[in-house]
């Protein structure tokens, strides 16, 4: 870690060069299969996004219906590449003091307490006032320094040494402000701390932010990021999905039941089944010994793929024809049902 910055520097004790991030990645086929093996099926986009990300140390801004994937594809790089995950889950009133760093009040104040006791023995040899507030301007410093900064997650993984998966997770729900502070983080990897100085890190971290598009992100947020839309999968894709997550499904069926979820998607409805409705479903044709797909057994669990009740109204007549539509996809072979 380099540290640059004013009188109090010297506190922080020097780092060594650190070593860089231990795995490199050098192509996007490594990320695929790199990933697929910690079970995140990714599609050629997604990797090719991760891969130039890397190698531009730019964030990712990851956007995309709810549960499409987006913190997963952190936790999973994180995983892959044996880094540690520093998260940060965001809400509204998220401020710089719960992100970035904290002074330790507590620790403050004990030692304020018994250098207070201790004030005679301080002070008794200061020829003068200007003397004394020389040698109480020393303590100062002391109270915020490194032993007593308290490091949130932003600093956190700006300071690991071989470098970190950073999740700043749900950006769209904190305020405006906080995206504004976030800035100067994304754009150069380091944070300036009045008291101390800047800091900057050597190895940055992989940073995924990730939005439902509660709010429009700023201009100069994106600009910053790159940007990666997860859609909802295809067919193909979906069924790599769910034999890598369920994999004790049968093949047959795991066809048919993507297929399904794949005609649902095609209705006008207010709240499409995701990636993890899917294998929630997958799970519990599983738990129900189901193997195959039927009418009546889809209706009683329809409320796992859809969330909203007008949308189980809307889907119910049809239930027997998609049901059909469905199972002739993965008789043939392949879920899609074109
Ligand atoms: N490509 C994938 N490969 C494997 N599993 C996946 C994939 N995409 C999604 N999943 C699974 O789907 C579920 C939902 O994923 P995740 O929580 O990452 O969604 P999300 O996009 O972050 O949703 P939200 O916006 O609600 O937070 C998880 O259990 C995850 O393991
Ligand atoms: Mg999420």
């Amino acid at each position: 870690m380099q540290v640059y910055g004013k009188s109090v520097t010297a506190v922080i004790e020097k780092r060594a060069m650190t070593e860089p991030r231990a795995k490199k990645i050098s192509n996007v086929d490594e990320i695929i299969a790199g990933l697929g093996d910690v079970g995140y099926i990714t599609s050629r986009q997604i990797a090719t996004a991760i891969f130039v990300a890397e190698n531009l140390t730019k964030p990712i801004l990851v956007e995309g219906s709810a549960g499409v994937g987006k913190t997963e594809l952190a936790l999973s790089t994180a995983a892959w590449l044996d880094l540690p995950l520093i998260r940060m889950q965001c809400y509204e009133g998220l401020d710089e003091s719960k992100a970035l760093y904290e002074w330790k009040y507590g620790k403050q104040l004990l030692y304020t307490q018994i250098l207070k006791d201790k004030m005679g023995d301080v002070l008794g040899d200061a020829p003068g006032l200007d003397a004394a507030m020389a040698k109480l301007q020393g303590f100062g410093d002391l109270f915020f320094s490194e032993d007593f900064l308290e490091p949130r997650p932003l600093l956190s993984a700006l300071r690991q040494e071989h470098g970190a998966v950073l999740l700043i997770d749900e950006i769209d729900k904190s305020d405006e402000e906080f995206e504004a502070f976030l800035l100067e983080i994304l754009s150069a990897f380091q944070v300036t701390i009045p008291e101390i100085g800047t800091i900057k890190s050597t190895v940055p971290p992989i940073v995924f932010l990730t939005s439902n598009n509660m709010r429009e992100m700023g201009d100069a947020l994106k600009r910053r990021c790159l940007h990666l839309y997860i859609p909802l999968p295809d067919a193909r894709l979906e069924e790599q999905i769910v034999a890598a997550r369920v994999p004790d499904i049968e093949a047959k069926l795991r066809r048919k039941l993507v297929a399904f979820v794949q005609l649902l998607r095609e209705q006008d409805l207010k709240k499409l089944p995701s990636i993890s409705e899917t294998l929630d479903w997958a799970r519990v044709l599983l738990l129900l010994h189901a193997d195959d797909l039927a009418p009546d057994m889809i209706r009683d669990t329809l409320n796992v793929l859809l969330k909203f009740e007008q949308d189980i109204h809307a889907v119910r007549p049809q239930i027997a024809e998609m049901t059909r539509k469905a199972r002739q996809a993965g008789e043939r072979g392949h879920a899609t049902t074109a």
